[in-house]
């Protein structure tokens, strides 16, 4: 029996509710499969902070190296708003994200038939969508330097080299050709020089993808364009902080931020989170949706185990209970045939799960 070893950040907020949901799935699959899974807990975030007065202390940066594949919750809330910026809890995932080396930070948007009224746009306009962002994780002006916050100025650096982007934009193409064979590279070329060697860097790695169509656009125009009609994109290619504004825009077009999973690989170890936040408003009530997180764990399955069977398992289960009308909160509205608390649609995606 093979055994894969999970290092579980829970973090803040709603984390360790729908971490733990996201668990009971993964049990769930397990009981019919060929491997095993073993959980190690680790701190980040906030409790990092408050217990260990680190928002990412060391034994997690290690205990994660060591482990097959990292599921994370969320961390953040207003209580550590006020601390320095290095002792926030998002400079621990910020670093865990770097150690790690996980430049490539893949966020799919797929539409549930069933939720297709759930969204603020159209349903005509959202129907069918299928589309990847792929977001460079670990460079850019989140990590450029010179930084530096003085009085009354303060700057960033947006900094991309060659290399890096030519190893994300390989990550985009390879995905597409798993697709529709369809790259959108997003940028902002007509300002940035960052972005122009972005472009002609892409345009140098698209050569060895002939059977990959490459197309570019300006990420202002991009932010229209997933409104207007998002069905055009198959895999957008784009920079860290483009690729953070525009995931949480594409989210939308699913109906609810509680339903993206992501994937962020590439480097030693991969990190696998809902791409929504820790939620402190909701925390603790039992109405968080888990099923990004549940999502989640089925792409660490995939990118990170090896277990491709397991993973389609999660998926069908999730997209089963959502046709079925099971619903969070947050989704009530929308062809709900019962609303459940967390732990509910957990427990009934879990029972689901064992019927495939
Ligand atoms: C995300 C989040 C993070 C980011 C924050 C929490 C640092 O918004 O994963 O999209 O900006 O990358
Ligand atoms: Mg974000």
């Amino acid at each position: 029996m093979k055994k894969h070893k999970v290092a579980v950040i829970k973090g803040d907020g709603i984390g360790p509710e729908i971490v733990d949901e996201a668990i009971k799935v993964l049990d769930a699959v397990c009981t019919d499969e060929e491997f095993e899974l073993s959980y190690d807990d680790y701190l980040m975030g906030g409790c990092a902070y408050d217990l260990k007065g680190e928002p990412l202390p060391i034994e997690t940066i290690e205990g994660c190296k060591k482990a097959d594949a990292i599921l994370f919750g969320a961390i953040g809330g207003e209580k550590w708003d006020g601390l320095k910026r290095h002792l926030r809890p998002e400079s621990g995932l910020l670093k865990l994200r770097s150690e790690l080396g996980v430049f490539a930070n893949l966020r799919p948007v797929k539409v549930f038939d069933e939720l297709v009224d759930a969204s603020t746009l159209k349903p005509e306009v959202l129907k069918g969508v299928d589309l990847l962002v792929v977001r460079e994780l670990t460079g850019g002006i989140y990590f450029g330097s010179p930084r530096e916050k003085l009085e009354d100025r303060a700057y960033n650096t947006m900094v991309y080299s060659k290399d890096e982007i030519k190893r994300i934009a390989k990550v985009a193409f390879e995905s597409a050709l798993k697709r529709r064979k369809e790259v959108c590279s997003v940028d902002k070329a007509n300002v940035l020089e960052v972005s122009q060697l972005w472009r002609d860097t892409v345009e140098e790695v698209a050569k060895d993808y002939p059977e990959v169509s490459l197309s570019h656009m300006y990420v202002d125009n991009c932010a229209m364009q997933l409104v207007r009609n998002p069905k055009q994109f198959d895999v957008i290619l784009t920079g860290n902080i483009f690729g953070d504004i525009l995931s949480d825009e594409a989210s939308m077009i699913s109906g609810s931020i509680g339903l993206l999973p992501s994937a962020s690989i590439g480097g030693s170890v991969g990190l696998f989170e809902p791409i929504h936040g820790s939620a402190p408003d909701i925390s603790g009530q039992g109405i968080a949706n888990p099923i990004a997180t549940i999502l989640s764990a089925s792409m660490m399955l995939r990118y990170a185990l090896g277990e491709e069977r397991a993973a389609n398992r999660i998926e069908s289960a999730v997209a089963k209970v959502l046709k079925d009308g099971y619903r969070t909160k947050d989704l009530s509205s929308y062809g709900a045939k019962e609303v459940c608390s967390t732990t509910e649609i957990g427990s009934i995606i879990a029972d689901a799960v064992t019927k495939i």
